[in-house]
């Protein structure tokens, strides 16, 4: 039988002016499908509509440009024959009334020049490499680089491929896109102190630290309206060597920056993740309530989550959406399972981010008709 309390997460809920079915998200989850130029592949489509059942689904981490990719076969945004081969991806995605919406990335200084189009660094704020992780190149992990400091010509034409980027995700038929602002790449490297010692207009006081997050969101909201653009942040997480003395102000100002611009959502990485994976928390962590109370609009939170903490996210009004990453890799079928109190798949490690059918499109879906 249904625990009643899980009925929330069946509720219908609007999101930059459209109903959603539920309250179920599938997170961006990299799955590293596409073609070794960016172009998505048709193996996604089937990807992609195999999830359809959630409320919202954000596209795995889909980069602006050739400089911010860290991997092969990450999707673009890009390029027309990308915008082409997306659209099926998208209507797959949306085929049974989810909203779909496109995550624009750039990885900064995560990236290597083994994958540089220059064969050169990566860009960054400033010229300080990742300290205490791998970059896992094709031959094995390396140390990360130093990054080459982003001039104001290269922050600009950043700038501007995002909003390349944004119009292409209208052009092949996404909802809204969702910046990723998580995680520690270009906009988190841009936030925090320990990555960012920029002396210029984009360092120094939190406001300077969050002006290129801003500039993005001006330049892509003149093609994307504001209510269909949302931010992805994770306040928690040192992940990739990015931290600051006080996450709390940086945060605060971030969150009430975007909340005066009228976004479409904010999207918190709850504490306890580090990436892509579970990681200790610390005493004083950001916790998702207190940052959600600075949001008007709808708010998600991904990270660790069960039907059950999921369900009491929305009912303590801390998430009006909750986003399940590797459960829904899992359960194709995630919310009707849950609805029907059947038992959740476990999450195999193979073809995680590579390969074909495997561990990407053969997880089984109930077979019951209940
Ligand atoms: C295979 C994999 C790929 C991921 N790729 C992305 C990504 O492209 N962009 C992003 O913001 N987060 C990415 N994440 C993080 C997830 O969106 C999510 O925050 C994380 O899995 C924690 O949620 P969960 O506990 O429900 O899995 C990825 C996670 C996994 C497991």
């Amino acid at each position: 039988m249904r625990c009643v309390l899980l009925d929330q997460l069946f509720e219908p809920v609007v999101l930059g002016g459209q109903t959603l079915p539920n309250r179920f998200v599938l997170p961006p989850l990299t799955r590293s499908r596409a073609q070794a130029d960016g172009v998505p592949t048709p193996l996604m489509a089937e990807y992609y509509g195999q999830r359809a059942g959630a409320g919202l689904i954000i596209s795995e981490g889909t980069v602006v440009s050739p400089q911010g990719s860290a991997y092969a076969q990450v999707p673009g945004l890009y390029t027309e024959a990308q915008v082409e081969a997306w659209r099926p991806i998208v209507s797959a995605a949306g085929s049974k009334g989810a909203v779909v919406y496109a995550q624009l990335w750039h990885v900064g200084r995560q990236a290597h020049s083994c994958v540089q189009p220059d064969g050169c660094p990566p860009w960054g704020p400033s010229p300080i490499a990742i300290s205490g992780w791998e970059y896992r190149s094709p031959d094995g992990p390396v140390p990360f680089e130093v990054p080459r400091e982003l001039s104001h010509e290269g922050i600009a034409e950043i700038v501007a491929q995002f909003a390349a980027a944004a119009r292409n995700a209208v052009a092949a038929g996404f909802d809204g896109v969702e910046l990723h602002a998580a995680n520690g790449y270009l906009f988190d490297q841009f936030f925090n102190s320990s990555s960012n010692t920029r002396t210029d207009q984009y360092g120094g006081s939190i406001e300077n630290r969050l002006r290129f997050l801003y500039e993005v969101i001006e330049a892509v909201s003149e093609s994307v309206p504001a209510n269909r653009i949302g931010v992805r942040i994770s306040p928690s997480s040192d992940w990739m060597d990015v931290s600051d003395p006080d996450k709390r102000s940086l945060y605060s100002a971030l969150v009430r920056g975007i909340n005066e611009r009228g976004l479409a959502y904010l999207h918190l990485v709850e504490p306890g993740i580090a990436g892509a994976v579970d990681a200790p928390t610390s005493d004083d962590v950001l916790q998702s309530a207190e940052l959600s109370q600075l949001f008007d609009g709808p708010v998600i939170v991904t990270g660790g989550h069960t039907p059950q903490t999921a369900a009491s996210a929305v009912g303590s009004g801390t998430a009006d959406l909750v986003g399940f990453g590797r459960l829904f890799i899992a359960n194709p079928d995630l919310p009707r399972r849950i609805r029907n109190g059947a038992d959740l798949t476990g999450l195999r490690e193979e073809g995680l981010y590579a390969g074909g059918p495997a561990g990407y499109t053969d997880y089984p879906e109930l077979q019951s008709a209940n």
